[in-house]
């Protein structure tokens, strides 16, 4: 996912020889597409299993395993000196033992040691390696290091056999390593927080080919996941229809992405959400109208001629149903995109609709046929309930998301 506003960190991704290497693939893409520049540092084993072409591809990087390679960059120290989050996924029984010991024998046991980011360790191996006295004493001595370890889980292992010692989730890695990054830089101040996101523009079928929709490409409401994400939040993304430039080829890291498409969709995904998050933001542009029926065939120009007649019947208001049904304490974010082009009366309507709709702030931003869709940045003003203006915002989608974000802090 590209996100511009991300702060681009330097992020050392560590892999040992263990068969969840490939599993790691997805933890470096999971850093690269939230913005970061990811660096691979592979052991031998470890390019056994996933090959060097793999890596680089992935990361964007040359992938480093020498340790007597770039000596007079002094590389064995540097790559650790300048890493913002040390990350080791895979990290097999060796690794963890190696690690606990201080042992400095390759290149990443030199980085690990030359680092003072903080070291994230996802755990993968077979049951009985796990459970062992060995390395669950190893495993205490690096937590009480600090080291954060992520996993294992439990589940099918590469065998026959099933149980704890299974690598966590790519997503899961990324969003705790994440995670460990935000509350060292002290940006972590939505922690323990759980947020719920609605984005992109919902469509109602007219027929199995065709739709009406809108052009909500969902960036803004993507950038705030992926801000209150990095800011330390449990975020739930419901989406809708985003653009295929909004997600890049993969789906965000470090979210809980639930996909929808039409109006009734996006209702029963948010109504479900809500009841478990202190927050909600519903940035998703909701179709106010859907086709009274959906013709089962494909509608065809013989049967109507010079004219098509639809019709249309209103579509729930789903910010109203929320706010109706709030949790105590629950803060509830809606949004308002007007083509009015007069401020005043853009802030009339916005008072108006934040007053109906019952939310404890409104985003009001102008669209048109050139502003507010499918662009990087964004123009706001954001509105209180009782019609206040509490903050304005300009800029990348993603600066908008935090200064939006900044209001719950
Ligand atoms: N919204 C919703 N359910 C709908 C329509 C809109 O939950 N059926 C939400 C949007 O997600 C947004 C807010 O309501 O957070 C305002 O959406 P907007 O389209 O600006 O307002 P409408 O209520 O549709 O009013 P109008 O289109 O008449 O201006």
């Amino acid at each position: 996912m590209t996100e511009s506003a991300v702060a681009r960190r330097r992020i050392v991704v560590g892999v040992t020889g263990g068969i969840a290497a490939y599993k790691a693939v997805g933890v470096v893409r999971g850093f690269v597409l939230a913005g970061h520049d990811v660096q691979v540092v592979a052991t031998d084993a470890a390019l056994r299993f996933v090959g060097r072409p793999t890596w680089e591809a992935i990361s964007r990087n040359p992938v480093e395993t020498e340790l007597y390679e770039g000596v007079a960059e002094v590389r064995h120290v540097a790559i650790g000196q300048s890493a913002d989050l040390v990350v080791v996924a895979p990290a097999t029984a060796n690794e963890l033992a190696k690690l606990a010991a201080g042992i400095a024998d390759d290149l990443l046991g030199t980085t690990v040691l030359a680092s003072t980011a903080p070291l994230v360790l996802a755990p993968a191996m077979h049951t009985e390696m796990w459970r062992n006295a060995a390395t669950q004493a190893n495993v205490a001595v690096l937590r009480a290091r600090g080291v954060h370890i992520v996993g294992p889980e439990s589940g099918p292992l590469t065998g026959q056999d099933s149980g704890p010692g299974r690598m966590s989730e790519p997503d899961e890695i990324v969003r705790a390593a994440l995670a460990a990054l935000a509350d060292r830089d002290g940006t972590a101040d939505l922690r323990g927080r759980r947020v719920l996101v609605t984005a992109g523009g919902t469509r109602e079928p007219l027929d199995p080919v065709r739709f009406i929709g809108n052009r909500s490409s969902g960036r803004q409401g993507v950038a705030l996941a992926l801000a209150a994400a990095r800011r330390g939040a449990e975020v739930t993304l419901v989406a809708a229809n985003l653009d295929t430039g909004v997600t890049g080829s993969g789906p965000p890291a470090g979210l809980r992405v639930v996909s929808v498409g039409t109006a009734a969709e996006l209702r029963e995904a948010a109504l479900r959400e809500a009841g478990a998050v202190e927050v909600i933001v519903m940035a998703a542009a909701v179709a106010d109208y859907r086709p009274e029926g959906v013709s089962e065939s494909k509608i065809k120009k013989d049967d109507h001629g010079d004219r098509l007649e639809l019709h249309l019947v209103r579509n729930p208001d789903i910010l109203s149903e929320l706010t109706a049904a709030r949790r105590p304490g629950q803060t509830i974010i809606g949004f308002a995109a007007e083509t009015e082009p007069g401020r005043d009366r853009q802030l009339e309507l916005g008072r108006a609709k934040a007053e109906r709709k019952g939310v404890d702030y409104l985003v009001l931003n102008r669209v048109g046929w050139t502003e507010g869709f499918s662009t990087p940045t964004n123009s706001v003003t954001v509105l209180d309930r009782a019609g206040a203006i509490v903050a304005e915002a300009e800029g990348a989608k993603g600066t908008v998301a935090d200064r939006i974000l900044d209001l719950l802090a």
